[in-house]
């Protein structure tokens, strides 16, 4: 049989044009299920080390939980940091690492949201040497390459953090809000406790949970997707739709808790590698200008850059993803979302803030983020300006000549 027949050469050139390159690569140990953190000391003498610092909220110091903690690890954690805002700033990475060195701390237990474990992060590298965190923040400098492993702890269903090599931090100095890569972030360990989350008060559990969903629904849509996470971007995306809702209405219900924590870090494993786009990018100045929670400001606008990237979008993604949730398109899954944050008590505008025109020329402008080039279609400053006129509900649309 003549080879041609075989291989049909000009066929295989044409889909190589058209394929796509992809790595997959996750290098995060990950522990899952209730009551696991109950075997922290094994975990900690899997990684061969001693005198560790415990990173946690301050409520973690006054409900017992940092006590406990430092109980089952058996002498094994020597320090506690706790001074951790919801947006962790760079002034507390600084005193954190400096903790650390003082104590000579030899590896991190990070038990928190986004935001201790975010914190966590950037300390495990600057305790190693003796510089501040300011000088990465935001600079695009390669942090050194020396850090100090890193057990990752979630109590919120959220971030994902516990799977990711990004830190976001804050510095009230300049007021900016700037995610910091590194592959020194990818924590040693996740250890995933679903019963760690039942304390979330409602307003956590929904904000939190919100991003699970963008975070999702983002990797997927991304310029950056890759087939692996698209798998879990589903998974997850299907977790938070059926489970989010029981959650926040039943705190203590093991089943949505532990659906929510399954989603959570599938949802960071998801955005992992692609990255996140035009809601994060939008969400950052809402974040550090207007106080809105990190989850609540991503979900504020998810609906709306799913009905404009389907309807922009060449390859038809964001309807193929809609649908393999089982909604008709990408508007019914729009629709879905806006009902799922009036379930959940989340806000689905920003009239309350009663905006002038020149704050949202500002939002227009800051929202500029290098996220949004990760958007699947370009979103000018007419898409922004029609985004925050109908969030404001003012029609701040500018006709094209
Ligand atoms: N690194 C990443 O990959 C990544 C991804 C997305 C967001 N983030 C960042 O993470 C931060 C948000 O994290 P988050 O949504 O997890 O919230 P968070 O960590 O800021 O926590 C929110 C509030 O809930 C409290 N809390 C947390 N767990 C609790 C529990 N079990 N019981 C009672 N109270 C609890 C905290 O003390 C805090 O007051 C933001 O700064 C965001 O930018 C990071
Ligand atoms: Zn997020």
């Amino acid at each position: 049989m003549p080879f041609g027949l075989l291989f049909d050469t000009e066929k295989m050139i044409a889909e190589r044009v058209h394929g796509m390159d992809w790595n997959y690569q996750q290098p995060v140990k990950i522990s899952f299920g209730n009551g696991k953190i109950s075997a922290l000391k094994e975990v900690i003498a899997e990684l061969g080390a001693a005198n560790g610092i415990l990173i946690c909220s301050r409520s973690f110091r006054r409900s017992g939980l940092a006590d406990q903690v430092i109980d089952e690890a058996d002498g094994l954690l020597t320090a506690v940091y706790s001074d951790v805002s919801p947006n962790p700033e760079v002034a507390e990475v600084d005193a954190c690492a400096e903790l650390m060195r003082a104590k000579g701390s030899k590896f991190v237990v990070a038990l928190g949201g986004g935001s201790v474990m975010d914190l966590a992060k950037a300390a495990a590298t600057i305790a190693t040497v003796d510089e501040s965190i300011r000088r990465y923040h935001g600079t695009g400098e390669a942090l050194p390459e020396t850090f100090l492993p890193l057990i990752a702890v979630p109590t919120t269903s959220g971030t994902g953090s516990e799977v990711t090599s990004v830190s976001v931090l804050s510095d009230h100095a300049t007021g900016k809000k700037a995610p910091i890569l590194s592959p020194n972030f990818f924590p040693a360990y996740a250890v995933v406790d679903p019963e760690l989350t039942y304390t979330c008060p409602p307003t956590v559990t929904a904000s939190s949970g919100i991003d699970v969903l963008c975070q999702a629904i983002e990797g997927y849509w991304s310029v950056n997707h890759q087939p692996i996470c698209d798998a879990l971007a589903i998974q997850a995306a299907k977790l938070v739709f059926d489970y989010l809702p029981l959650a926040y209405a039943e705190p203590y219900n093991a089943t949505a808790r532990e659906k929510m924590a399954e989603a959570s870090v599938i949802a960071g494993l998801a955005f992992a590698l692609p990255k996140t786009t035009s809601s994060h990018a939008v969400s950052y100045p809402l974040t550090n200008l207007y106080g809105i929670p990190h989850g609540e400001a991503c979900g504020l606008t998810i609906d709306y850059f799913a009905k404009v990237n389907a309807a922009l979008e060449a390859d038809g993604r964001v309807t193929a993803f809609a649908k393999a949730l089982g909604f008709a398109d990408a508007v019914a899954m729009a629709d879905a979302i806006t009902h799922l944050k009036q379930q959940i008590g989340l806000r689905t505008d920003l009239a309350d803030l009663d905006l002038s025109d020149s704050q949202i020329d500002e939002l227009v402008q800051l929202s500029h983020h290098p996220n949004l080039l990760n958007n699947p279609v370009q979103i000018t400053d007419d898409i922004l300006y029609d985004l925050f006129g109908t969030l404001t509900k003012k029609n701040m649309y500018v006709e094209q000549p």
